[in-house]
């Protein structure tokens, strides 16, 4: 190859300049070196199924992400199957693939109502401990201390359709043994455990421009400003970004004024679990891609216009395994493929692929 000094440049990026799958010219810049040139991250959830067993698949998330997140093999129940038994194997083997492909790693998540082991239903009974909470955050965010960007220490604690004043997910299993406290036990936990990784709380359904996202927005807001007066350690918000292209209006005023609330706060900002729904479009994929590709478009200019918005994380990285084409709220009920994420089934790159890197290239 003619070592041109745009290829150095490149390469120096520690990205290797990979051939795209939609042709044989090499890719002008991947997902990741686009987005280290402009500062931000870009970085896929792993289908912790596919990796190493489906190779085009693991060739693309090497060489197109610069951060990784586990789906969830870092979620309670796989770390944790049992009482004071502890399991890293899966999650340890997503830390040596991301060192070997030069990338960093986050963690997802520490607290949160799902993808619990069955024994802590019977463990959160009567008046328990906080220890069911602090003592899992420092095994395991110990185990990791010092080796990843952030945490998603609390996710998914607000939820106003439950009819608390404050807009909490009441229905939740830590709400019901410790109250709102929880979270910031576990953010207290979490900071003594490591002090050097960001802690981020990960909330979903923010984003539209809806009666019921707006009010998620305003809860997520005071609940983050009565932590930070308390001095809870928060470094930022993870938005999670499932957005639905033909459900959920979008509008960039409504967006960029929540994004410049919360860092007004003084938070970092992180998208992290980046896709959209498909569903309900018109039947022809080309104009359901154009759509989805015209939406990704302007979601990523309006945040990333915004100083504190690290970057993005996608979840998954292809239509080949996104969880929007088994979860029965968005998949086809004709059983095609959801059409949410930047590269196809077959690891070719999409419309909305080419959009997002317009935006971090910033053109
Ligand atoms: O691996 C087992 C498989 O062996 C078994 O045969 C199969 C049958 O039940 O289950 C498989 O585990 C499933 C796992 O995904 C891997 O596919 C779990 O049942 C299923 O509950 C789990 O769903 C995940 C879900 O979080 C709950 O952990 C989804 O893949 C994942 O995309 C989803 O991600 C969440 C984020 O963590 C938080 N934000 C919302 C997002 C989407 O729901």
């Amino acid at each position: 190859m003619n070592l041109t000094r745009r290829n150095l440049v490149l390469g120096a990026l520690a990205t290797p300049l990979a051939l795209s799958p939609t042709s044989s010219r090499a890719v002008e810049a991947s997902l990741r070196s686009a987005a280290n040139n402009r500062k931000l991250l870009y970085g896929a959830a792993v289908t912790e199924d596919a990796l190493g067993i489906d190779p085009q698949y693991t060739n693309l998330l090497a060489t197109e992400a610069g951060i990784l997140v586990a789906e969830g093999v870092m979620k309670r129940k796989t770390l944790e199957p049992r009482k004071n038994q502890y399991d890293f194997t899966k999650a340890e083997r997503i830390w040596r693939f991301a060192q070997r492909n030069g990338q960093i790693m986050r963690g997802h998540t520490l607290v949160w109502h799902e993808a619990n082991p069955f024994w802590l239903k019977d463990a959160l009974a009567g008046k328990p401990s906080d220890k069911i909470i602090t003592e899992y955050i420092s095994k395991v965010a110990g185990h990791f201390r010092g080796r990843l960007h952030s945490w998603d220490v609390v996710n998914e604690a607000i939820e106003p359709d439950e009819g608390n004043d404050q807009g909490y997910r009441v229905s939740s299993p830590w709400y019901e043994a410790f109250g709102p406290d929880y979270i910031e036990i576990a953010f207290h936990a979490a900071r003594n455990a490591d002090p050097d990784t960001l802690l981020f709380y990960n909330e979903l359904n923010l984003e539209g421009d809806v009666w019921w996202a707006e009010k998620r927005r305003s809860a997520t807001l005071k609940m983050l400003e009565t932590l930070l007066k308390k001095n809870v350690p928060i470094d930022g918000l993870g938005i999670q970004s499932h957005l639905k292209a033909y459900r959920v209006r979008y509008d960039d005023g409504v967006f960029s004024a929540f994004l410049k609330e919360v860092s007004d706060m003084g938070l970092r900002i992180l998208l992290t679990e980046f896709d959209i729904a498909d569903i309900d479009g018109p039947d022809d994929p080309v104009q359901r891609d154009a759509d989805v590709a015209s939406l990704a478009r302007r979601y990523l200019d309006v945040a990333f216009s915004n100083p504190n918005v690290q970057g993005c994380l996608t979840w998954g990285i292809t239509d080949k395994y996104s969880w929007l084409s088994r979860y029965d709220n968005y998949m086809w009920p004709d059983g095609r493929l959801s059409r949410v994420l930047p590269f196809s089934e077959d690891m070719r790159t999409k419309p909305m692929h080419d959009a997002m890197l317009a935006a971090y290239q910033g053109s």
